[in-house]
């Protein structure tokens, strides 16, 4: 808890390198928002204030953040894009009483974690104050720390100003800075426009506040905590970095097999529990919660899944479903939103489900379509039976009461009822309800003709 501290979150830009229509803090890597990954590295620093700066999107932005639910969150609105100095300037009016540190974040530090902006603020103490670099064997692009003889911080050059022999620096500034707060109202004063970019660069605070004898601290952390993201290219390496961490965090604290993590997707906010195993190809998104002993995939690509302990999901694309306890599923089956498989249920192979709940022990193990169904307990859905659900106009309901059994083939007319312990024949088109413990068919009778071959051999010979 840091009472007397406030973050200054950059996130007005448009993104110009990204090429593209939605603003760059929007975009995502591993299931969340470049904006929204600095603000969970924020938020367990509990900070009396956090204010980002929007402008690109405004809108779109704000909503985005405000999602986000941090206490002590506010925004404020850089209209015009000036720079980075100019954001922070924009800000600067909305710092409250009590705040005496301030904390400045780029919204496209995606990487960024809570210790390393535990030690920045460690590191700001007793000097003027502090930022986070790093050494990258390729940094162009990135503003260059100037240090001098003695190793000092003495300014930040950015790569367009920079002369050669400063290109030559490989610590570059990860944009992340700690400032007296009087000290930075006083810098953000002096600054100007006067670079290649005609931006107001909020770099040269740095220069402003060590030429005035302030020393400021330079911390080195890794590169792949501080990587900034620009374009779609730094995103997908990003996204990498971010979702092997997840996929580390899950097998070496929870106790998760990952077969092959070079070919398993799981975003940050994913859940799987001890001992569930996750095979090749399997993407896991959007806060999908797997719980113990299950095994999920190969080629199971999950949105917003709830799966339970000791299910089987094998090649299977689900979305905003729930898959229960001992539950099987697949392989190729497309469970959509709204699909409820109770425990020791199975959805076998080429079977697509939707807005449906399967109580406990049903079956639907082949090639069916079960869609807007209310399914009991102990139901066996044989092979190939559909519910006609959609009339062109208006979908209605099917239901099935426990126990009752739909032969294969069966055309469920929906709306319709099948009662518990009932049968429906083969090949039925079952547009009446069929009332427990009786037997619904619905089909016409065979006509066998004995014979019939030869006659028919007989006519084509003569012709
Ligand atoms: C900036 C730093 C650079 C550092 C790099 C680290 C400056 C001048 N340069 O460069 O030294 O190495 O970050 O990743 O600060 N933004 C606004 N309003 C603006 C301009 C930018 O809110 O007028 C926001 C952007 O949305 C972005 C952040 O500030 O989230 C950084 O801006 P960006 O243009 O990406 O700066 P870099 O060129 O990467
Ligand atoms: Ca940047």
């Amino acid at each position: 808890m840091a009472n007397d501290v406030a973050a200054i979150v950059l996130a007005a830009g448009k993104g110009t390198r990204f090429r593209s229509d939605l603003a760059k803090v929007l975009h995502r890597a591993a299931g969340r928002s470049l904006i929204g990954h600095v603000l969970e590295a924020v938020r367990p620093l509990q900070l009396a204030q956090v204010i980002v700066v929007v402008g690109h999107q405004a809108d779109e932005v704000r909503a985005e953040v405000e999602a986000s639910g941090i206490p002590g969150l506010t925004t404020v609105v850089q209209s015009e894009q000036r720079g980075t100095g100019h954001a922070v300037q924009q800000a600067v009016p909305a710092l409250a009483h009590g705040i005496d540190r301030v904390m400045v974040l780029a919204g496209d530090t995606p990487m960024i974690t809570t210790s390393w902006l535990e030690r920045l603020m460690a590191d700001a103490n007793d000097v003027g104050g502090a930022l986070l670099t790093a050494q990258l064997t390729d940094p162009s692009g990135y503003g260059r720390v100037l240090r001098d003889r003695d190793g000092h911080v003495e300014g930040i050059v950015e790569h367009k100003d920079a002369s050669p022999a400063q290109l030559m620096v490989r610590e570059i500034n990860a944009g992340m800075y700690l400032v007296d707060r009087g000290r930075l109202v006083g810098a953000l004063a002096q600054l100007d426009d006067d670079n290649e970019q005609g931006e107001i660069y909020l770099t040269d605070v740095v220069r402003i506040l060590t030429s005035e004898d302030l020393p400021f601290a330079g911390t080195e952390a890794p590169a792949e905590v501080i990587a900034g993201v620009n374009d779609r290219i730094q995103l997908a390496e990003a996204a990498a970095i971010l979702r092997r961490g997840h996929l580390l965090h899950l097998m070496a604290e929870t106790g998760v097999g990952v077969l092959d993590p070079a070919t398993t997707y799981v975003d940050v906010d994913v859940e799987v529990g001890r001992d569930t195993v996750l095979l090749p190809g399997t993407i896991l998104e959007r806060g999908t919660r797997v719980g113990e002993r299950s095994t999920i995939g190969p080629n199971s690509h999950l949105t917003n899944v709830e799966v339970g302990d000791d299910a089987v999901v094998h090649s299977t694309r689900g979305v905003d479903a729930v898959i229960g306890d001992a539950a099987e599923v697949g392989p190729f089956a497309h469970l959509r939103a709204g699909t409820r498989l109770g425990a020791a249920t199975k959805v076998g192979a080429y079977v697509e489900t939707k807005n449906t709940t399967l109580g406990e022990r049903s079956k639907i193990p082949h090639l069916s379509y079960v869609g807007d169904a209310e399914v009991g307990t102990g139901v066996n859905i044989a092979c190939g039976v559909i519910t006609v659900n959609f009339d062109g106009t208006t979908k209605s309901q099917t239901t099935i009461e426990d126990d009752a059994f739909i032969g294969c083939d069966t055309m469920l007319v929906a709306p319709v009822t099948i009662g518990a312990r009932a049968y429906t024949a083969a090949g039925s088109t079952i547009t009446d309800d069929v009332p427990a413990d009786a037997l619904g068919i619905a089909r016409s009778h065979q006509t066998t003709k004995e014979g019939w071959v030869a006659r028919r051999q007989e006519r084509d010979r003569r012709g």
